[in-house]
């Protein structure tokens, strides 16, 4: 399993248990982290699992694919640092990873 920190946007962290091969998306989900909707199950078209990620962590995470920036253009308060959370795999890489959930989602 790969811990992975949700901090909402008033400060409080939860972390939880990622499986490798699913993504930081469906480990919110599945563990009942708050502050993600998900409305499009996963297929980079709604914008409402947007998430920045802390920046000691933006090099392992990488960069959106090109659809997924169109995407993040819906997003609300995008920043350098956003990400959509259902377009980032759980790797062993990312044991430890933690991101923040904007105020609101689009
Ligand atoms: Fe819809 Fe990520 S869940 S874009």
């Amino acid at each position: 399993m790969v811990k992975i920190t949700f901090i909402d946007a008033t400060g409080v962290a939860r972390t939880a248990d990622g499986e490798v091969g699913s993504t930081v998306m469906e480990t919110a989900i599945n563990n009942a982290v708050p502050g993600i909707e998900a409305e499009c199950g996963g297929a980079c078209a709604c914008s409402t699992c947007h998430v920045y990620i802390d920046p000691a962590w933006q090099e392992k995470v990488g960069g959106p694919s090109p659809m997924e920036e169109d995407m993040l253009d819906f997003a609300y308060g995008i920043q350098p640092n956003s990400r959509l959370s259902c377009q980032i795999k759980v790797t062993k890489d990312l044991d430890g990873l933690v991101v923040r959930t904007p105020e609101r989602q689009a």
